[in-house]
Protein backbone atom coordinates (compact mmCIF):
# COMPACT_ATOMS: atom_id res chain seq x y z
CA UNK A 1 0.00 0.00 0.00
CA UNK A 2 1.48 3.32 -0.74
CA UNK A 3 0.21 6.40 1.07
CA UNK A 4 0.58 9.94 -0.93
CA UNK A 5 0.59 12.62 1.91
CA UNK A 6 2.02 14.94 -0.85
CA UNK A 7 1.24 17.92 -2.96
CA UNK A 8 -1.37 16.59 -5.73
CA UNK A 9 0.97 17.57 -8.62
CA UNK A 10 3.20 14.97 -7.91
CA UNK A 11 0.47 12.04 -7.98
CA UNK A 12 1.26 11.36 -11.01
CA UNK A 13 4.69 11.50 -11.16
CA UNK A 14 4.89 9.66 -8.30
CA UNK A 15 2.65 7.20 -9.51
CA UNK A 16 4.49 6.95 -12.85
CA UNK A 17 7.60 6.04 -10.90
CA UNK A 18 6.19 3.17 -9.08
CA UNK A 19 5.24 1.18 -12.23
CA UNK A 20 8.09 2.48 -13.99
CA UNK A 21 10.26 0.72 -10.53
CA UNK A 22 8.01 -2.43 -11.28
CA UNK A 23 6.40 -1.47 -7.69
CA UNK A 24 2.97 -1.03 -8.94
CA UNK A 25 1.72 -4.41 -9.01
CA UNK A 26 -2.62 -6.10 -9.09
CA UNK A 27 -2.09 -5.61 -5.55
CA UNK A 28 -0.94 -2.86 -4.82
CA UNK A 29 -3.01 0.00 -3.43
CA UNK A 30 -2.99 3.77 -3.47
CA UNK A 31 -3.79 5.97 -0.85
CA UNK A 32 -4.23 9.92 -1.84
CA UNK A 33 -5.48 12.58 0.67
CA UNK A 34 -7.06 15.92 -0.55
CA UNK A 35 -7.15 18.16 -1.97
CA UNK A 36 -7.63 15.92 -5.26
CA UNK A 37 -7.45 18.98 -7.64
CA UNK A 38 -8.24 22.78 -7.26
CA UNK A 39 -10.91 22.52 -9.52
CA UNK A 40 -12.53 20.21 -11.94
CA UNK A 41 -9.53 20.22 -14.67
CA UNK A 42 -7.41 19.83 -12.32
CA UNK A 43 -9.08 16.71 -10.88
CA UNK A 44 -9.71 15.01 -14.28
CA UNK A 45 -6.15 15.50 -14.83
CA UNK A 46 -5.12 13.84 -11.44
CA UNK A 47 -7.55 11.18 -11.56
CA UNK A 48 -6.34 10.84 -15.52
CA UNK A 49 -2.90 10.13 -14.83
CA UNK A 50 -3.03 7.74 -11.34
CA UNK A 51 -5.71 5.85 -13.84
CA UNK A 52 -2.71 5.23 -16.21
CA UNK A 53 -1.12 3.10 -13.83
CA UNK A 54 -3.61 2.15 -11.35
CA UNK A 55 -7.31 0.56 -11.55
CA UNK A 56 -9.80 2.43 -9.53
CA UNK A 57 -10.41 -0.43 -7.47
CA UNK A 58 -6.80 0.20 -6.16
CA UNK A 59 -7.27 3.75 -5.48
CA UNK A 60 -8.40 5.02 -2.05
CA UNK A 61 -9.31 8.64 -2.09
CA UNK A 62 -9.27 9.56 1.89
CA UNK A 63 -11.90 11.92 2.97
CA UNK A 64 -11.11 11.92 6.64
CA UNK A 65 -14.70 12.93 7.26
CA UNK A 66 -16.23 9.63 6.24
CA UNK A 67 -13.95 8.32 9.17
CA UNK A 68 -15.39 9.72 11.75
CA UNK A 69 -17.56 7.52 14.66
CA UNK A 70 -20.49 10.00 14.34
CA UNK A 71 -20.49 9.79 10.09
CA UNK A 72 -21.12 6.31 9.80
CA UNK A 73 -23.49 6.45 12.73
CA UNK A 74 -25.47 8.46 10.41
CA UNK A 75 -25.85 5.60 8.16
CA UNK A 76 -26.65 3.09 11.36
CA UNK A 77 -29.18 5.64 12.42
CA UNK A 78 -31.31 5.74 9.22
CA UNK A 79 -30.71 2.48 7.62
CA UNK A 80 -30.96 0.44 10.90
CA UNK A 81 -34.01 1.83 12.54
CA UNK A 82 -37.45 2.01 11.25
CA UNK A 83 -38.48 5.10 13.11
CA UNK A 84 -36.49 8.07 10.54
CA UNK A 85 -36.67 6.91 6.99
CA UNK A 86 -40.16 7.34 6.56
CA UNK A 87 -39.72 11.06 7.91
CA UNK A 88 -36.30 11.50 5.98
CA UNK A 89 -38.46 13.63 3.28
CA UNK A 90 -39.61 16.72 2.48
CA UNK A 91 -43.32 16.11 3.62
CA UNK A 92 -41.69 15.83 7.43
CA UNK A 93 -37.97 17.62 6.97
CA UNK A 94 -38.16 21.24 7.33
CA UNK A 95 -35.05 22.06 6.07
CA UNK A 96 -30.98 20.46 7.44
CA UNK A 97 -28.17 22.51 8.36
CA UNK A 98 -24.37 21.24 8.39
CA UNK A 99 -21.80 23.41 10.48
CA UNK A 100 -18.09 22.49 10.58
CA UNK A 101 -16.89 24.91 12.59
CA UNK A 102 -13.00 25.80 14.01
CA UNK A 103 -11.07 27.79 16.54
CA UNK A 104 -7.91 27.29 14.79
CA UNK A 105 -6.43 29.76 12.15
CA UNK A 106 -3.76 29.37 9.49
CA UNK A 107 -1.55 27.00 11.53
CA UNK A 108 1.23 28.07 9.33
CA UNK A 109 -0.10 26.49 6.20
CA UNK A 110 -0.38 29.66 4.27
CA UNK A 111 1.19 28.62 1.59
CA UNK A 112 -1.85 26.19 0.70
CA UNK A 113 -4.73 27.79 2.51
CA UNK A 114 -4.53 30.90 0.85
CA UNK A 115 -4.58 29.17 -2.74
CA UNK A 116 -7.47 27.40 -1.80
CA UNK A 117 -9.50 29.16 0.69
CA UNK A 118 -12.69 27.29 2.88
CA UNK A 119 -14.76 26.26 -0.35
CA UNK A 120 -12.22 23.99 -1.66
CA UNK A 121 -10.78 22.99 1.73
CA UNK A 122 -13.74 22.02 3.66
CA UNK A 123 -17.13 22.68 1.20
CA UNK A 124 -15.86 20.30 -1.77
CA UNK A 125 -15.10 17.57 -0.42
CA UNK A 126 -16.27 17.01 3.79
CA UNK A 127 -19.20 19.21 3.91
CA UNK A 128 -20.85 17.59 0.33
CA UNK A 129 -19.86 14.18 2.01
CA UNK A 130 -21.79 15.11 4.82
CA UNK A 131 -24.71 16.18 2.45
CA UNK A 132 -24.23 13.14 -0.06
CA UNK A 133 -25.04 10.21 3.74
CA UNK A 134 -27.64 12.49 4.61
CA UNK A 135 -29.37 13.07 1.48
CA UNK A 136 -28.76 9.59 -0.43
CA UNK A 137 -31.55 7.21 -1.20
CA UNK A 138 -31.11 3.84 0.65
CA UNK A 139 -28.37 2.14 -1.20
CA UNK A 140 -29.01 -2.14 -1.61
CA UNK A 141 -26.20 -3.00 0.91
CA UNK A 142 -22.51 -1.17 2.10
CA UNK A 143 -21.11 -1.95 -0.80
CA UNK A 144 -18.83 0.37 -1.83
CA UNK A 145 -20.53 0.91 -4.80
CA UNK A 146 -23.65 0.72 -3.95
CA UNK A 147 -23.13 3.85 -1.33
CA UNK A 148 -21.04 5.67 -3.88
CA UNK A 149 -23.88 5.75 -6.41
CA UNK A 150 -26.36 6.72 -4.47
CA UNK A 151 -23.94 9.76 -2.83
CA UNK A 152 -23.11 10.30 -7.11
CA UNK A 153 -27.20 10.68 -6.78
CA UNK A 154 -27.53 13.67 -4.45
CA UNK A 155 -24.06 15.26 -5.99
CA UNK A 156 -26.09 15.01 -9.51
CA UNK A 157 -28.95 16.66 -8.23
CA UNK A 158 -27.64 19.67 -6.75
CA UNK A 159 -29.18 22.79 -7.93
CA UNK A 160 -26.48 25.09 -9.92
CA UNK A 161 -24.95 28.15 -8.30
CA UNK A 162 -23.81 30.71 -10.55
CA UNK A 163 -23.39 34.20 -11.10
CA UNK A 164 -26.90 34.73 -11.37
CA UNK A 165 -27.90 33.47 -8.01
CA UNK A 166 -24.65 33.38 -5.83
CA UNK A 167 -24.93 36.82 -4.02
CA UNK A 168 -28.36 35.13 -2.80
CA UNK A 169 -27.20 32.05 -2.04
CA UNK A 170 -23.72 31.91 -0.91
CA UNK A 171 -21.71 34.16 1.58
CA UNK A 172 -17.60 34.16 2.02
CA UNK A 173 -16.02 35.71 5.20
CA UNK A 174 -12.10 36.25 6.40
CA UNK A 175 -11.48 36.69 10.04
CA UNK A 176 -10.15 39.47 11.77
CA UNK A 177 -7.96 40.17 14.68
CA UNK A 178 -10.51 38.79 17.83
CA UNK A 179 -10.31 36.27 20.46
CA UNK A 180 -9.53 32.01 20.17
CA UNK A 181 -9.24 29.43 23.13
CA UNK A 182 -8.90 32.49 25.53
CA UNK A 183 -6.56 34.70 24.08
CA UNK A 184 -6.25 37.22 21.33
CA UNK A 185 -5.82 36.07 17.92
CA UNK A 186 -4.66 38.02 14.82
CA UNK A 187 -6.62 38.54 11.95
CA UNK A 188 -6.37 36.52 8.74
CA UNK A 189 -4.38 39.32 6.94
CA UNK A 190 -2.05 39.55 9.74
CA UNK A 191 -1.46 35.73 9.80
CA UNK A 192 -0.32 36.28 6.16
CA UNK A 193 2.18 39.10 7.26
CA UNK A 194 1.40 41.81 5.35
CA UNK A 195 -0.88 40.14 2.30
CA UNK A 196 -3.21 41.17 0.35
CA UNK A 197 -5.90 38.03 0.06
CA UNK A 198 -9.24 37.86 -0.40
CA UNK A 199 -9.34 34.15 -0.11
CA UNK A 200 -12.57 33.46 2.29
CA UNK A 201 -11.99 31.86 5.83
CA UNK A 202 -15.42 30.90 6.05
CA UNK A 203 -18.22 29.72 3.79
CA UNK A 204 -22.07 30.15 4.03
CA UNK A 205 -24.20 28.31 1.59
CA UNK A 206 -27.93 27.32 0.62
CA UNK A 207 -28.07 23.97 -1.57
CA UNK A 208 -31.07 22.68 -2.80
CA UNK A 209 -31.46 19.10 -4.25
CA UNK A 210 -33.57 18.65 -6.62
CA UNK A 211 -35.48 15.20 -6.69
CA UNK A 212 -38.46 13.62 -5.07
CA UNK A 213 -37.39 13.42 -1.52
CA UNK A 214 -36.05 16.40 -0.82
CA UNK A 215 -37.27 19.13 -3.31
CA UNK A 216 -38.45 22.46 -1.51
CA UNK A 217 -36.16 21.24 1.71
CA UNK A 218 -32.49 23.78 2.03
CA UNK A 219 -29.63 22.36 2.98
CA UNK A 220 -28.12 25.36 4.98
CA UNK A 221 -23.63 24.84 5.04
CA UNK A 222 -21.59 26.69 7.01
CA UNK A 223 -17.88 26.10 7.97
CA UNK A 224 -15.21 28.78 8.65
CA UNK A 225 -12.05 28.65 10.90
CA UNK A 226 -11.52 31.29 13.66
CA UNK A 227 -15.24 30.93 14.98
CA UNK A 228 -16.86 30.99 18.20
CA UNK A 229 -16.28 26.98 19.07
CA UNK A 230 -14.69 23.55 17.30
CA UNK A 231 -17.89 22.14 16.22
CA UNK A 232 -19.49 20.24 13.78
CA UNK A 233 -22.59 18.74 13.63
CA UNK A 234 -25.72 18.04 11.41
CA UNK A 235 -28.90 19.33 12.39
CA UNK A 236 -32.58 18.01 10.82
CA UNK A 237 -35.13 19.98 11.82
CA UNK A 238 -38.57 18.23 11.88
CA UNK A 239 -41.62 20.31 10.15
CA UNK A 240 -44.43 21.71 13.46
CA UNK A 241 -47.07 19.52 14.38
CA UNK A 242 -50.38 20.57 12.20
CA UNK A 243 -52.00 21.50 14.80
CA UNK A 244 -51.90 22.18 19.13
CA UNK A 245 -54.96 20.14 20.94
CA UNK A 246 -52.83 22.63 23.82
CA UNK A 247 -53.94 25.68 25.00
CA UNK A 248 -51.86 28.89 25.16
CA UNK A 249 -50.70 27.86 29.12
CA UNK A 250 -49.10 24.84 27.95
CA UNK A 251 -46.59 26.95 25.91
CA UNK A 252 -45.52 26.39 22.47
CA UNK A 253 -44.61 23.53 20.71
CA UNK A 254 -41.03 22.89 19.58
CA UNK A 255 -40.63 21.35 16.18
CA UNK A 256 -38.83 18.11 16.63
CA UNK A 257 -35.21 18.20 15.77
CA UNK A 258 -32.04 15.63 15.74
CA UNK A 259 -28.80 16.87 16.28
CA UNK A 260 -25.81 14.60 14.91
CA UNK A 261 -22.61 15.41 16.54
CA UNK A 262 -19.78 14.64 15.06
CA UNK A 263 -16.84 16.67 17.23
CA UNK A 264 -16.31 17.56 19.49
CA UNK A 265 -18.31 15.09 22.20
CA UNK A 266 -19.91 12.50 19.54
CA UNK A 267 -23.74 11.68 19.98
CA UNK A 268 -26.70 11.79 19.04
CA UNK A 269 -29.90 13.80 20.36
CA UNK A 270 -33.19 13.64 19.46
CA UNK A 271 -35.16 16.88 20.56
CA UNK A 272 -38.82 16.01 21.77
CA UNK A 273 -41.99 17.97 23.33
CA UNK A 274 -42.92 16.17 27.12
CA UNK A 275 -45.08 17.56 29.74
CA UNK A 276 -43.20 18.93 32.37
CA UNK A 277 -43.17 16.65 35.28
CA UNK A 278 -45.42 17.28 38.37
CA UNK A 279 -49.04 18.79 39.53
CA UNK A 280 -49.93 22.05 38.17
CA UNK A 281 -51.76 20.82 34.77
CA UNK A 282 -50.44 20.39 31.45
CA UNK A 283 -47.31 22.17 30.63
CA UNK A 284 -44.82 20.99 27.87
CA UNK A 285 -41.50 21.27 27.92
CA UNK A 286 -39.02 20.75 24.82
CA UNK A 287 -36.07 18.04 26.35
CA UNK A 288 -33.35 16.18 24.33
CA UNK A 289 -33.39 12.53 24.28
CA UNK A 290 -29.13 12.91 24.25
CA UNK A 291 -26.90 10.09 23.35
CA UNK A 292 -23.17 10.86 24.29
CA UNK A 293 -20.97 7.95 23.09
CA UNK A 294 -18.38 8.35 25.68
CA UNK A 295 -21.13 8.50 28.57
CA UNK A 296 -23.01 5.72 26.97
CA UNK A 297 -19.79 3.43 25.72
CA UNK A 298 -16.62 4.39 27.48
CA UNK A 299 -14.49 3.99 24.81
CA UNK A 300 -12.03 5.40 22.72
CA UNK A 301 -13.25 6.45 19.69
CA UNK A 302 -10.74 5.45 16.61
CA UNK A 303 -8.95 8.47 15.15
CA UNK A 304 -10.88 8.54 11.56
CA UNK A 305 -6.93 7.89 10.09
CA UNK A 306 -7.00 4.70 11.76
CA UNK A 307 -10.10 3.36 10.55
CA UNK A 308 -9.66 4.79 7.15
CA UNK A 309 -5.95 3.21 7.04
CA UNK A 310 -7.28 -0.06 8.00
CA UNK A 311 -10.30 -0.06 5.73
CA UNK A 312 -7.71 0.42 2.85
CA UNK A 313 -5.48 -2.04 3.87
CA UNK A 314 -8.51 -4.92 4.21
CA UNK A 315 -9.33 -3.12 1.07
CA UNK A 316 -12.90 -1.77 1.71
CA UNK A 317 -13.56 1.28 -0.65
CA UNK A 318 -16.90 2.30 1.13
CA UNK A 319 -15.39 5.02 2.90
CA UNK A 320 -13.42 6.60 -0.02
CA UNK A 321 -14.34 8.70 -2.32
CA UNK A 322 -14.63 7.79 -6.32
CA UNK A 323 -13.41 9.16 -9.15
CA UNK A 324 -16.63 10.03 -10.50
CA UNK A 325 -17.45 11.67 -7.43
CA UNK A 326 -14.99 14.16 -6.72
CA UNK A 327 -15.36 15.02 -10.26
CA UNK A 328 -19.41 15.62 -9.83
CA UNK A 329 -18.02 17.39 -6.37
CA UNK A 330 -15.82 19.71 -8.59
CA UNK A 331 -18.02 20.19 -11.64
CA UNK A 332 -21.09 21.62 -9.02
CA UNK A 333 -18.48 23.88 -7.23
CA UNK A 334 -16.27 25.20 -9.85
CA UNK A 335 -19.57 27.68 -11.20
CA UNK A 336 -19.73 28.96 -7.77
CA UNK A 337 -15.83 29.98 -7.28
CA UNK A 338 -16.61 30.97 -11.24
CA UNK A 339 -19.48 33.12 -10.06
CA UNK A 340 -17.43 35.11 -6.92
CA UNK A 341 -15.01 35.66 -9.71
CA UNK A 342 -17.04 37.07 -12.19
CA UNK A 343 -19.23 39.14 -9.88
CA UNK A 344 -16.35 40.13 -7.56
CA UNK A 345 -18.08 38.35 -4.27
CA UNK A 346 -15.95 40.18 -1.89
CA UNK A 347 -15.30 38.55 1.47
CA UNK A 348 -17.55 40.06 4.72
CA UNK A 349 -15.06 40.63 8.15
CA UNK A 350 -15.48 38.54 11.13
CA UNK A 351 -14.10 39.65 14.03
CA UNK A 352 -12.52 35.63 15.33
CA UNK A 353 -14.02 34.30 17.83
CA UNK A 354 -17.45 34.72 16.71
CA UNK A 355 -19.66 33.08 14.39
CA UNK A 356 -19.02 33.96 10.96
CA UNK A 357 -20.14 37.35 9.40
CA UNK A 358 -23.80 39.18 9.70
CA UNK A 359 -24.41 37.66 6.23
CA UNK A 360 -24.27 34.38 7.29
CA UNK A 361 -27.14 35.29 9.36
CA UNK A 362 -28.98 36.62 7.03
CA UNK A 363 -28.48 34.09 4.70
CA UNK A 364 -30.98 32.03 6.97
CA UNK A 365 -32.82 34.63 8.51
CA UNK A 366 -34.57 35.43 5.32
CA UNK A 367 -35.99 32.42 4.97
CA UNK A 368 -37.44 32.83 8.23
CA UNK A 369 -35.28 30.13 10.31
CA UNK A 370 -32.25 30.38 12.87
CA UNK A 371 -29.18 28.73 13.11
CA UNK A 372 -28.95 25.89 15.34
CA UNK A 373 -26.82 27.33 18.50
CA UNK A 374 -24.46 24.94 18.28
CA UNK A 375 -23.12 25.51 22.25
C1 LIG B 1 -8.74 19.39 6.59
C2 LIG B 1 -8.61 20.82 6.17
O1 LIG B 1 -9.14 18.59 5.52
O2 LIG B 1 -9.70 19.29 7.62
C3 LIG B 1 -8.23 21.69 7.34
O3 LIG B 1 -7.63 20.93 5.15
C4 LIG B 1 -9.20 21.49 8.49
O4 LIG B 1 -8.19 23.07 6.96
C5 LIG B 1 -9.37 20.01 8.80
O5 LIG B 1 -8.67 22.18 9.62
C6 LIG B 1 -10.48 19.79 9.81
O6 LIG B 1 -10.47 18.46 10.25
P1 LIG B 1 -11.02 18.05 11.70
O7 LIG B 1 -10.99 16.55 11.68
O8 LIG B 1 -10.11 18.69 12.69
O9 LIG B 1 -12.41 18.59 11.78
Amino acid sequence: MFYLAVGPALFGDIAGHLKAAGLATAQSRLVVEKPIGRDLASACALNKAIASVFDEHQVFRIDHYLGKETVQNLMALRFANALYEPLWNSAHVDHVQITVAETVGLEGRAGYYDKAGALRDMVQNHMLQLLCLTAMEPPASLDADAVRDEKLKVLRALKPVDAANASRLTVRGQYRAGAANGGPAKGYLEELEGGVSDTETFVALKAEIENWRWAGVPFYLRTGKRLAARVSEIVVQFKPIPHSIFGEQAGRCVANQLVIRLQPDEGVKQWIMIKDPGPGGMRLRHVPLDMSFAESFGIRNPDAYERLLMDAVRGYQTLFMRRDEVEQAWAWVDPILAAWAETHQETQGYTAGTWGPSGSIALIERDGRTWHESL
